[in-house]
């Protein structure tokens, strides 16, 4: 089976990490959150997969050279956004005439694509659509179905706060109904597509279950991933907590608690005190500082004796020695603290 994962999103709500980072390029515990997809996919027998975008592509060019072996990687330039569904369209010529998946590649979730897909032939659907139960179904599309599972309607982001089933952003297509929707073309699967299908009488099918499901697309939802993977509940994923990469150098004095993450290359100073964080590739905590809450991105430095709690701090963002910052977003490069006038934003 081949897979389009969708990775063109512009990642507004994991800004400023996302500044200099494509959302599926950030990285999620010791590698890429993208690695971590490819991967499942993989183990689920899935050897050819179509990326395409058109924010920040030469990252992803440096991704799959660095990234070898299984799945085998198509690229696609998308000259500008096609928007999830154009996107799955547009590759429709690379796919072939049998069943395909596309997922969403901001998600973190070990569901069982093989027991889905086997649904997905049993019921000869058109799609099935893999479902996740929450309370508040308005961040999603709402999908509610018959008691066969059928699907009745597609309800991007709702605007009542209702529980339900919604939409967990992987799906099992198939080709030929897709075929009448034009190439290259800016398409939304969720607002378009599938209420097409559903309005024209094909079978679509919901594929309900309880595997564990993040979307990783706000920096409280990214932090809550790497607790998660630290707490052992994704399944197919083992961590010690608080996890120290390779090549990352903690000094005998600094303090990490139980839910940290210290990237490769990353390093913290003696006498730091941090918790509930995530500190990306060669991340720099200096003596004494105290981080809480907060995720600094690459190459990133607090200096010593600064408090930073609840923050997101971009690529090489830093923050003075002995300023205290509370719920900000620093952008990439930026300084802030100290005498330093350049504000940091609201998170
Ligand atoms: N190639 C490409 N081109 N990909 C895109 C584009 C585009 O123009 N726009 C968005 N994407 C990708 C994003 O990178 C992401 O992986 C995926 O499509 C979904 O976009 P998001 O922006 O993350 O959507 P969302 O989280 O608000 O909602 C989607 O996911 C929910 C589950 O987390 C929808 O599919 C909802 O129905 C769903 O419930
Ligand atoms: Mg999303």
């Amino acid at each position: 089976m081949k897979a389009v994962v969708l990775v063109g999103g512009v990642g507004t709500r994991l800004r400023p990490i996302t500044e200099t980072i494509p959302k599926p390029l950030v990285w999620l515990m010791d590698r890429p959150s993208l690695d971590h997809v490819l991967d499942h996919l993989s183990s689920h027998g899935v050897h050819e997969v179509v990326l395409s975008s058109s924010y920040l592509e030469s990252t992803f060019h440096a991704f799959i050279e660095a990234r070898h072996g299984d799945p085998r990687i198509t690229w696609i330039t998308e000259t500008e956004p096609l928007g999830t569904g154009g996107a799955i369209v547009s590759a429709l010529d690379r796919l072939g005439d049998e069943p395909f998946l596309a997922l969403n590649g901001d998600i973190l979730t070990d569901l069982d694509l093989t027991a889905m897909i086997a649904l997905h032939r049993e019921r000869h659907a058109a799609a099935t659509i893999a479902l996740h139960h929450v309370e508040d179904a308005r961040p999603f599309g709402l999908v509610p179905t018959d008691a066969e599972g059928r699907v009745l309607e597609f309800r991007e982001k709702p605007t009542e706060r209702v529980p339900g089933d919604v939409n967990a952003g992987t799906y099992v297509l198939e080709p030929a109904v897709l075929r009448s929707w034009p190439s290259g073309t800016n398409l939304s699967i969720e607002r378009e597509i599938f209420p097409a299908l559903i309005a024209a009488g094909h079978p679509v099918h919901g594929f309900l279950s309880d595997a564990y499901w993040l979307d990783l697309g706000t920096p409280r939802q990214y932090l809550q991933a790497h607790f998660d993977l630290l707490d052992g509940r994704v399944g197919g994923a083992s961590y010690p907590a608080p996890f120290v990469a390779d090549g990352a150098r903690v000094h005998l004095r600094a303090h990490l608690g139980r839910w940290v993450v210290v990237g490769r290359g990353a390093e913290v100073g003696p006498d730091a005190e941090i918790d509930d964080s995530v500190l990306h590739p060669n991340a720099v905590v200096e003596a004494g500082a105290r981080i809480v809450g907060s995720i600094l991105g690459p190459r990133a430095r607090v200096g010593a004796g600064a408090t930073v709690r609840d923050c997101a701090l971009a690529e090489a963002a830093s923050v003075e020695p002995g300023a205290t910052l509370q719920g900000e977003r620093v952008s990439a490069g930026r300084r802030v603290g100290g005498s330093s006038k350049d504000p940091a934003r609201p998170m």
